[in-house]
């Protein structure tokens, strides 16, 4: 059991969770991630390490309510227990490059910010961009302001930030001069698959951290499986930080839409218990 320190509603639907885990704490680096259980009977669910307190013994996580899982790790409160928090699972992100540009979509900025941050404290040059579909799910805007050379927010609708997408705003620093060492692009399939696209031409070194369905964590049960130039890669144990150039993207796609029928009846079971609206 870990306990939950602080709570925090950054958006309708996106929650921070500050939780006593002092072994997780003393070894996390930026890119990996746990896999936690809310009870007993949970389904197990990856999230990632958004920030870490050695100090403290805390990790922070970030999670969006998209399902039964996170619906019901966002009813918990202060003071109140997660059943299993493993930890830390995956491979740290790679933060020895000069000059990076660090783009997050959506929820994916709870998990390039870590990565901005170990980035920034080196002494490198960053770029950040984060998008989001419009003002209200803004997450995390003053924290990339602090740990970013240049920011940039994009939103589609144009409610706050440039009217964008994030590849505009890449392609507006590429199209000023700008050279990266490395592109890293972390959120929805689709924005990393057209990041990829983009900087493909140019030789620039795309990183993207995948987010496949798991189950152990631990490379055993093949749940996480990816094509990565042609070969079968677990994101677990060989990721989740992958060359966006080479992720067989529309395998990826299907392959998360696998359940999506088991999610909704999951879902709407959840939302009848609760009383609440389906999300
Ligand atoms: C390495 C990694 C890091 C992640 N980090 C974050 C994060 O920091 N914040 C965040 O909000 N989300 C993160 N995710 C996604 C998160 O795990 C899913 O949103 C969560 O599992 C959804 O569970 P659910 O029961 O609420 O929703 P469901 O209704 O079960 O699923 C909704 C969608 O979430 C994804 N999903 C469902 N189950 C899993 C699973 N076991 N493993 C992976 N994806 C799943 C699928 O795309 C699915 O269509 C991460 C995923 C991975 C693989
Ligand atoms: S989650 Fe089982 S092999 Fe990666």
């Amino acid at each position: 059991m870990v306990k939950i320190i602080r709570k925090k509603i950054l958006n309708p639907t996106v929650i921070l969770m500050d939780v006593e885990a002092p072994l997780i704490a003393a070894k996390a680096e930026p890119g990996q991630f746990v896999i936690l259980r809310v009870d007993a009977q949970g389904e197990r669910i990856p999230l990632t390490i958004a920030d870490y307190d050695r100090q403290r013994g805390t990790v922070a996580i970030i999670f969006q309510i998209v399902g039964a899982a996170t619906m019901k790790l966002g009813e918990l409160n202060e003071g109140g227990s997660i059943e299993d928090f493993v930890g830390p699972l995956g491979n740290p992100t790679n933060c020895s490059a000069k000059k990076v540009a660090i783009i997050g979509g959506g929820v994916g900025s709870a998990i390039a910010y870590p990565v901005a941050k170990k980035f920034f404290q080196q002494g490198a040059v960053v770029h950040a961009i984060t998008g989001f579909r419009t003002r209200d799910l803004i997450i995390l805007e003053d924290e990339f302001k602090k740990v970013s050379t240049e920011f940039v927010l994009v939103t589609d609708d144009g409610s706050s930030g440039r009217k964008a997408l994030v590849t505009d705003a890449l392609k507006s620093f590429l199209d000023r001069g700008e050279t990266y060492d490395e592109v890293i692009a972390i959120g929805p399939l689709i924005m990393m698959k057209f990041v990829a696209a983009l900087t493909k031409p140019l030789g620039i070194k795309t990183v993207v951290s995948m987010n496949p369905i798991m189950i152990d964590g631990t490379g055993m049960c093949g749940g996480c499986r990816l094509s990565v130039g042609g070969k079968t890669k677990f994101a677990c144990v060989d990721g989740p930080d992958f060359d966006g150039h080479e992720i067989d993207f529309a395998e990826a796609m299907t392959r998360n839409a696998m359940y999506r029928p088991f999610e909704s009846a999951a879902r709407d079971t959840l939302c009848k218990l609760l009383g609440k609206e389906a999300v």
